[in-house]
């Protein structure tokens, strides 16, 4: 491919090119990706989650890191790891989106709203704590309700604090 007669700038941008190739499809080997499958109602959600709340969280099934690995590095921001940390059922997920996590200090509140805050939230409550270790005399997250939300129409608990405090 490199010939004799190819001119010197020409042998180098070929040669360049080739390094940038092997670069870029060696950098998308190690990407990793929704590990959710497309064809489940849960997908619009870890999609959702890995771009709204993958900053601060982590949960391999949305392919984020966004929780401390390190507690010496850790910030306020970083929340809890759900790959380990069970939340169920999903109505309390859904109370975290709304208030900016239980504390309300330090996690944004409604990052998103309505349908989408919904589907993350039933995202969540299916996925978090698959990772959790086993512990005796500690029920398993898979266990507990997932009590999974109406994606449409009100949440009665919800509904009626938000039109009683207006
Ligand atoms: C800026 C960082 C940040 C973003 C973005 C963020 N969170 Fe959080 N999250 C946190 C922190 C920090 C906590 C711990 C909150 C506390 O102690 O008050 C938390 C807590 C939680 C909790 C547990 C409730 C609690 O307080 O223990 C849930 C569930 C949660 N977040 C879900 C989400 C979801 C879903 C999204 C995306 C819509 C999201 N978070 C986006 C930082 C963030």
């Amino acid at each position: 491919m490199i010939s004799a007669r190819m001119s010197r700038p020409a042998k180098v941008l070929l040669v360049f090119g080739a390094t940038m190739a092997v670069a870029v499809l060696s950098a998308a080997c190690g990407t990793e990706k929704i590990s959710v499958p497309k064809s489940s109602a849960a997908y619009a959600g870890a999609v959702l989650f890995s771009q709204r709340c993958g900053g601060c969280h982590t949960l391999s099934y949305a392919a984020t890191h966004g929780s401390a690995a390190n507690i010496r590095t850790r910030l306020v921001t970083n929340g809890p790891n759900f790959n380990a940390r069970c939340e169920r059922p999903a109505i309390r997920v859904l109370y975290a989106i709304e208030n900016g996590g239980f504390s309300g200090a330090y996690m944004p509140q409604n990052i998103v709203v309505g349908k989408q805050a919904r589907e993350i939230a039933d995202f969540v409550a299916r996925y978090a704590g698959r990772q959790a270790p086993l512990e005796p005399n500690v029920e398993r997250c898979t266990q507990k309700s997932k009590d999974l939300l109406p994606l449409t129409g009100s949440i009665p608990e919800l509904s009626s604090s938000a039109s009683s405090s207006s």
